[in-house]
């Protein structure tokens, strides 16, 4: 019989240390692992026997002495991990292992399929990796799903004796935590993917660039990066296949925009986060002006089971152009939030009322922001889009990193409209006039229509379009989609001034 528990952001917030800390004085260390991703389960514990795992949560500390005594009988019994309702209708394959073992035992990691993917790879030639890359249909998962294999394709081909691998880990969009979870539940994950990246394209060196509002994923994977040392995944030789890489962390200073890729490499720089003009693309000129690839934590963690299955296992998931798994996050006003990995085509209203349980109010949904900050607020009326790329953008939305938060009837979307462009204001880079300006004028024209004045109405959508058409980067030209959702989906909220002009 073995005890498991999360040490993972989650669990350790609801007070994980301190259940612990209550089994330890009871004589019994658990296995600390990362988070199944039940958020409202944690702390979550597991017991293991006879080979299946059974779940009990949301502990405390109190619980754990009559939890010892009698497991099966503990009012926060929740039955066979597996077969819990959030969990069973999961396809986990980029977080399969995520939850399940301590994320530092290599030998743990093996015993559930990890080392397979890059032992392949260290068989195949780098242009063979990289077409079964293309092959599976990944696309980049950071939001702007770009075809990861012709990405790796443009680095592979670039001249240069010197290219890297930079994983963008600086996960900025509300929401959103997936890479934050991978990265302290299955950090060998994402190296093993980065290595296969690096045979790919000829990269001897990657990067690892992580937010510093995230000091467990820092700890885990200054751990991990020692471990993948120690069992050859990183080095002169990766897996004896005589081809070097290896990694550096660097952490970020909390500026949204150095997840734009171009700003993120400047930092790496150590210049200031601006943004770069494109082209040239970080394919060809990114770090330090040498050929780049510049994937998403997610991105790359889900090219070790690619390899290890073979593309065609992976595309057998999806919906149209958008193929394999995607890791939603489900964060707001929800009954049940939390990481669900499922193949892409689920539609937006079974994830909110089947597999999140509609509101943690009880309330009605209102409006559902899919995308981060920048992404478009989906009314119940678009609850049957389907979960893809291009199902999304086919609704004025876009599905960015897959965070969706949730929001009830009490919800101002005027206010948050506002929001959206005073986020703006805050978090630009100043480089460009539609964004720097744009958001400033943005909120002024907003609290303009608070006040009932109609004539700013199509000046907001004027301002819209010029941000739009005219903004450098995601960040100015994405702004105006939550702001216009709103505009169009609650028009009654702008109401107000549309009254006073009649
Ligand atoms: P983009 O469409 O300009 O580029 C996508 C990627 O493909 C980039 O890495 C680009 O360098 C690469 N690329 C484009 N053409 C290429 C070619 N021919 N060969 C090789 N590589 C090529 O999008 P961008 O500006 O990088 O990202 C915007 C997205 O970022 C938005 O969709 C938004 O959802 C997302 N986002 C994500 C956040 C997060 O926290 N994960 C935060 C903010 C925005
Ligand atoms: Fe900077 Fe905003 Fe322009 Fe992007 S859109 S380059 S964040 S000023």
């Amino acid at each position: 019989m073995t005890w498991y528990l999360s040490a993972d952001s989650f669990a350790a917030a609801l007070g994980a240390e301190d259940v612990a800390g209550a089994f330890e004085a009871a004589g019994i260390t658990p296995v600390r692992t990362g988070s199944r991703g039940m958020a409202w389960l944690e702390p979550m514990a597991e017991l293991e026997r006879d080979g299946v795992r059974h779940a009990f949560g949301p502990l405390e500390a109190g619980d754990v002495p009559a939890l010892l005594a009698d497991p099966d009988g503990h009012a926060k019994a929740l039955g066979p991990t597996e077969e819990i309702p959030f969990l069973a209708a999961q396809t986990r394959l980029a977080f399969a292992r995520c939850g399940r073992i301590d994320p530092f035992d290599i030998a743990a990691y093996e015993a559930e399929g990890g080392l397979a993917g890059l032992r392949r790879a260290a068989s195949l030639s780098a242009g063979q990796i990289v077409r079964e890359v293309t092959q599976s249909g990944l696309r980049g998962r950071g939001g702007a799903g770009f075809p990861a294999g012709i990405k790796w394709d443009t680095v592979r081909g670039a001249p240069g004796a010197i290219k890297h691998i930079v994983c963008n880990a600086d996960e900025g969009d509300s929401g959103t935590f997936a890479d934050r979870m991978m990265i302290e539940g299955d950090p060998l994950c994402l190296i093993e993917g980065m290595a296969i990246a690096g045979l790919a394209t000829g990269a001897e060196s990657g990067f690892v660039y992580l937010r510093s509002e995230y000091p467990l994923a820092i700890a885990a994977f200054r751990r991990a990066l020692d471990v993948a040392r120690r069992a050859g995944m990183l080095g002169a030789s990766v897996l004896g296949s005589g081809r070097a890489f290896d990694i550096e962390l660097r952490i970020g200073a909390g500026a949204y925009v150095c997840g734009e890729e171009t700003s993120l490499l400047n930092s790496l720089e150590g210049k200031r986060g601006v943004v770069r003009a494109k082209p040239p693309l970080p394919a060809l000129e990114g770090f330090m002006g040498r050929p780049t690839v510049v994937n998403n934590v997610i991105t790359l963690a889900s090219v070790p089971w690619i390899l290890a299955n073979g593309p065609e296992a992976y595309a057998a998931f999806g919906l149209g152009r958008s193929r394999g798994t995607i890791p939603i996050q489900i964060a707001g006003n929800v009954a049940r939030g939390g990481l669900f990995e499922a193949g892409f085509g689920m539609t937006l209203g079974a994830l909110v009322e089947e597999i999140a349980g509609g509101t943690a109010s009880g309330r009605p949904v209102k409006a559902v922001q899919v995308g981060g900050p920048l992404g478009a607020y989906f009314p119940p009326s678009l609850f049957d889009t389907p979960f893809g790329y291009e199902k999304f953008d086919g609704q004025g939305g876009l599905i960015g990193h897959a965070g969706i938060v949730v929001f009830d009837d009490a919800a101002d979307m005027l206010a948050q409209a506002r929001f959206a462009m005073e986020f703006c204001v805050v978090e630009s880079c100043g480089k460009c006039t539609p964004c720097r300006i744009g958001a400033v004028r943005g909120v002024e024209t907003i609290d303009r229509i608070g006040r009932g004045d109609a004539a700013a109405i199509p000046l907001l959508e004027d301002l819209c379009e010029t941000m739009t058409s005219g903004s450098l980067c995601a960040l100015g030209g994405f702004t105006p989609y939550p702001v216009l959702s709103a505009l169009r989906h609650f028009p009654g909220e702008f109401a107000p001034a549309r009254e006073a002009a009649e």
